[in-house]
């Protein structure tokens, strides 16, 4: 199989990122640890590398004495969900003193968007395009994690995902594989820092590897089936970025992929991740999945499913024992051998070594203060402002005037710490999240906001309130419902068949429209909703997703205007779940739909003859196009795109190509422009997408003022896999730059 030309590189050359790939690999070099880690491992016995391949959570134990004696005989090498740096540096000084060769543990946790400082869920911080201040937030999450012991976080999840459904779909970055792959980057560089090895560095794990986010019909852990050309052109090019930007652990998933459990899954374990990509860290199992490939129907009982998951390349097991009870008897068998035991001990050794376990395996008790510094909170509500995406403002509705004489503040979502802080929140607390009530009423005193809740859960479908919300939003200027899910509707296992706003929510906007009153709705949700009609009911709308602890402040900031929206959908919206999957990075098919040909249900005569239906790709009710397409997201000032040009209309294999635009801030406040570049393969070996993002570049521009982005492709920028080979095809392309997927100037240019 050839291996995938695909330059991280260049995509941040084409994004404007500068960021060093020469991830420092711990204070000693390569050889120094190779060496290290093969007099150690010339010294384990098989009980003690066992150990080593075995993660444990605290649960399984029978308190905290006998997790002491499994580390204590070497019989367990890492744990995950032990949390405090007394506690760990007890249990670290266990297995540094007591165990008879010494080996730190490495201690794991998710900390998947945020540790104590809450940032927006993955899929809001997708939203601000913006890896860089990303990659701080994930800094930020490390330097807080660290200081409790924590060395490793299962984190980047980078599944791509285009089913809203799946819940999960709230812990990745969207749909696309160039964006995606954008935050993998980013997310590894600031979880690893410079060097691993840093007290503040923990070792990043990029998850779930592979293919998890297509789970069919969008049901958690069910199955998928992704060719070839689909897994490596889309699904697999953020786990190559993650690997290139230095990812120290990979996580196998819990799907079957193509008949094949990713858990014992030798073409993505071994020959793309290690054969092509040269992978030499180590991989983990997710929790269970080991055990797992039982239920698959892929092993016969736990001794298969070790044998199947570790001859596949997983190196260590999570929470479940299969490796530590039968490897030994696998050996024996010759089902397994020893060099495979000693190469999985070997990337886990390594791994450690790389960290600093060794030299520095405890956790200064001064790092306990590193918990919601301020800089960290300014930075949450920083990037919570740039995830929120503005989808409709009719008429200038926002931003509301600080001189308003009172807002009517309804709805479940205004006022649910626990709710906007997300899934996957294991170390936020609720009583740090500033709610938007909490922010407004500081912005504007208690006795400007009229707040009734009115719904006092997203599902909750009790209308005795509707009155008093209708009433306060009668004696208010200006209506501010904050709608949405709570945070238990999104995440693992969390997937729901309709995709609308929950309980009687969308009665309630509709209540409240009647009243005439500017009505503004912002989304606080794990997923992209299909809100057709509320958008309908509303006169401005607000997508905030659930944006961690600072999500009221930023919200404000919006609302008051003290900052325009900025984010863009990192992923399309739907206008219905029957619509799904439907992304702007879909083949043309042979009978594309347009407004043309399309004949809306309603319109078709009642004794219709078949012929006028127009026989295109699309739905008589849902019609042909997204609620909201990829990328969009609107400003409170305008931008114009004008004079797009090419450095050439041809480009040789050689070469590289620079397409130009120049954007101008035309509008009437300062604000930021998420600046989009795609291009499409007109005819290729397989078919090709319709558009495809190949850069993407956030700028700051004044009132008044214009720049010119440019954006280089070249021809790795146009390979992809055609199940054969890699490589870029001889033909016509054509190029946009523009404001969103289903915008922008065009260009065209011939690659020979
Ligand atoms: C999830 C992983 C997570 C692991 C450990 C599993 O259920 O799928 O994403 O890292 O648990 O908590």
């Amino acid at each position: 199989m050839n291996s995938l030309k695909y330059k991280v590189t260049l995509l941040l050359i084409v994004t404007g990122i500068s960021f060093s790939f020469s991830c420092k690999r711990g204070a000693v070099g390569n050889s120094d640890v190779d060496m290290k880690v093969n007099a150690l491992l010339s010294k384990m016995t098989i009980e003690e590398k066992i150990g080593q391949m075995t993660q444990l959570d605290p649960g399984s134990f029978d308190g905290k004495e006998s997790i002491k004696a499994a580390v204590r005989d070497g019989r367990c090498g890492s744990l995950l969900n032990y949390l405090g740096p007394v506690e760990v540096n007890e249990i670290q000084k266990v297995a540094m003193e007591e165990s008879r060769l010494g080996i730190p543990l490495i201690i794991g946790r998710d900390v998947i968007h945020g540790f104590r400082t809450v940032f927006p869920i993955p899929l809001g911080m997708a939203s601000s395009w913006d890896p860089e201040i990303v990659r701080e937030a994930f800094r930020i999450s490390s330097i807080e994690a660290s200081s409790q012991g924590i060395k490793w976080t299962f984190a980047p999840m980078i599944d791509i995902c285009r089913d809203p459904r799946w819940g999960r779909i709230a812990e990745g970055c969207g749909e696309d594989p160039y964006l995606v792959s954008s935050f993998a980057t980013a997310m590894v560089k600031g979880i690893q820092g410079d060097n691993p090895a840093d007290p503040t560095s923990l070792a990043a794990c990029v998850k779930h590897y592979a293919g998890y986010g297509y789970s069919e019909g969008g049901r958690d852990y069910n199955t998928t089936n992704i060719i070839e050309t689909e897994l490596r052109n889309v699904v697999l090019k953020p786990f190559k970025a993650a690997k290139d930007a230095g990812a120290l652990t990979f996580m196998s998933a819990f799907n079957d992929l193509n008949g094949v459990p990713t858990t014992a899954n030798e073409f993505t374990l071994r020959q793309v991740l290690r054969n092509e990509w040269k992978f030499d860290g180590f991989v983990v199992s997710d929790w269970g999945s080991v055990m797992e490939l039982i239920n698959h129907g892929y092993a016969l009982d736990a001794k298969d499913a070790a044998c199947k998951a570790i001859n596949a390349g997983v190196d260590m097991e999570m929470a479940t024992t299969a490796y530590s009870d039968n490897i030994k008897q696998l050996l024996k068998e010759g089902k397994i051998t020893e060099s495979r035991i000693d190469e999985a001990v070997r990337n886990i050794l390594k791994v450690k070594y790389e960290l600093g376990l060794f030299e520095n395996p405890y956790v200064s008790p001064e790092a306990e203060k590193k918990l919601l510094d301020p800089s960290f909170l300014d930075h949450a509500r920083k990037v919570a402002r740039e995830s929120v995406v503005m989808l409709k403002n009719d008429r200038s509705t926002l931003p509301l005037s600080m001189n308003i004489t009172s807002v009517a503040v309804i709805g479940p979502l205004a006022d649910a710490p626990r709710d906007q802080l997300g899934t996957w929140c294991f170390d936020g607390r609720e009583e740090n999240s500033v709610t938007p009530l909490k922010a407004l009423r500081d912005i504007l005193g208690d006795k400007r906001v009229n707040y009734v809740v009115g719904l006092k859960y997203s599902r909750d479908k009790n209308k005795s309130d509707f009155d008093k919300a209708v009433a306060a939003a009668k004696r208010s200027d200006a209506i501010l419902f904050f709608a949405g899910e709570e945070w238990i509707l999104s995440g693992e296992g969390q997937c729901r068949g309709e995709i609308n706003l929950p309980g009687a929510q969308t009665e309630l906007i509709d209540a409240l429209s009647r009243t005439g009153k500017p009505l503004i709705v912002v989304v606080l949700a794990g997923r992209p909703l299909a809100i057709g009609k509320e958008v309908e009911a509303s006169n401005a709308v607000l997508y905030a997703w659930h944006g961690g602890t600072m999500a009221g402040p930023a919200i404000a900031d919006l609302i008051f205007g003290k900052e325009s929206p900025s984010g863009k959908l990192p992923v399309t919206f739907v206008k219905g779940a029957g619509q799904i999957p439907f992304y702007y990075y879909r083949y043309n098919t042979g009978r594309p739909a347009s407004a043309k040909s399309y004949t809306p249900i309603d319109s078709i005569p009642v004794k219709n003859q078949q012929t006028s239906l127009g026989y295109k790709s699309s739905y008589l009710d849902y019609g042909y196009s997204a609620l909201f397409p990829f990328g969009f997201g609107l400003s409170y000032t305008k931008f114009n795109y004008s004079d797009l040009s090419l450095s050439s209309n041809t480009m040789n294999s050689n070469g590289t190509i620079t397409v130009k635009a120049t954007v101008t801030n035309t509008g009437n406040m300062d604000a930021d422009e998420i600046v989009q570049f795609y291009i499409r393969d007109r005819v290729g070996s397989i078919t090709r997408p319709i558009k495809e993002l190949k850069g993407f570049r956030r700028i700051h521009l004044t009132k008044g003022e214009k720049s010119e982005v440019a954006f280089v492709l070249a021809p790795d920028d146009l390979a992809f896999f055609n199940g054969t080979i890699t490589a870029a095809e001889p033909g016509e392309f054509d190029v946009w730059i523009g404001p969103s997927s289903a915008e922008g100037l065009h260009g065209e240019f011939r690659f020979e």
